[in-house]
């Protein structure tokens, strides 16, 4: 998979260099590069953003520089009729709200493109253009409001890469972990040593009894999502 983000501030992007990703760059499992917006810019001051028409508050990010951008960094003539076989996503408050199926989704994809706007968003226009030339996408990673998509863009590319086959060595604690398989919350988990600070790890998990240990965490489960998510229960579930 290649992964591109364009953003006024690409060095945010140094964090992919480091751990999981890093490796799965090294394996060669991904490409990623990070573009400076401002390189497409066309006057002195390097200018990305300008106040809306119809008035309210705060600044947009003109369309000039992202249909630049976005041009090359997909590959496209504009002139022509070129699409780009590649998803852009718009990280944006106002769009469909990332979730652990949508990475699945995404893992699957050759190629993404991450746009991070800053300020109050992007020109219209710029996604409508995009919209033309490649699948786009504006998603959200929560409901809260960050200044800029950068941290929401390396969320979804850490969420999204890890799941890419190859990358994790353990693919096995992909399928258990929370928002997997059966959607509930992980159970609690305990290393050495057996007591610490006068707490003790659970009698049943140095039972040896591996049913009694199952049936000890499914419960965990279903006790942990319907204390702290019970959105994420099935509707009948019996605790
Ligand atoms: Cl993707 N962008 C911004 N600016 N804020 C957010 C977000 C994205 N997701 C949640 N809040």
């Amino acid at each position: 998979m290649r992964i591109d983000a364009i953003s006024i501030f690409p060095d945010y992007f140094a964090a992919l260099d480091l751990s999981l990703l890093g490796k799965a760059r090294d394996k060669g499992l991904i490409q990623f590069a990070a573009h400076n917006l401002r390189d497409w810019t066309t006057d002195k001051h390097h200018t990305v953003d300008d106040t809306p028409y119809g008035g309210g508050a705060g600044m947009l990010m003109k369309p000039e520089p992202w249909g630049l951008a976005l041009d090359s960094v997909l590959g496209i003539d504009p002139d022509s009729t070129d699409v780009a076989e590649a998803t852009v996503i718009f990280t944006s408050p106002a769009g469909e709200v990332f979730n652990q199926e949508l990475a699945y989704e995404l893992a699957k994809e050759e190629r993404i493109v991450f746009a991070c706007g800053r300020y109050e968003g992007i020109d219209q226009r710029v996604v409508d253009y995009a919209s033309s030339r490649a699948k786009v996408r504006l998603i959200s990673i929560g409901d809260y409001v960050l200044n800029g998509g950068e941290v929401a863009a390396i969320a979804m590319t850490e969420a999204i890469v890890r799941l890419i086959p190859g990358v994790i060595g353990n693919a096995e604690s992909l399928a258990e972990e929370s928002h997997s398989g059966e959607g509930l919350l992980e159970y609690p988990s305990y290393t050495k040593p057996a007591s610490w600070r006068g707490l003790d790890v659970p009698e049943v998990l140095l039972s040896g009894n591996h049913a009694a240990i199952e049936s000890w965490r499914y419960q965990q489960q279903l006790e942990r999502t319907r204390r702290v998510r019970p959105d994420l229960l099935p509707p009948d579930t019996e605790i």
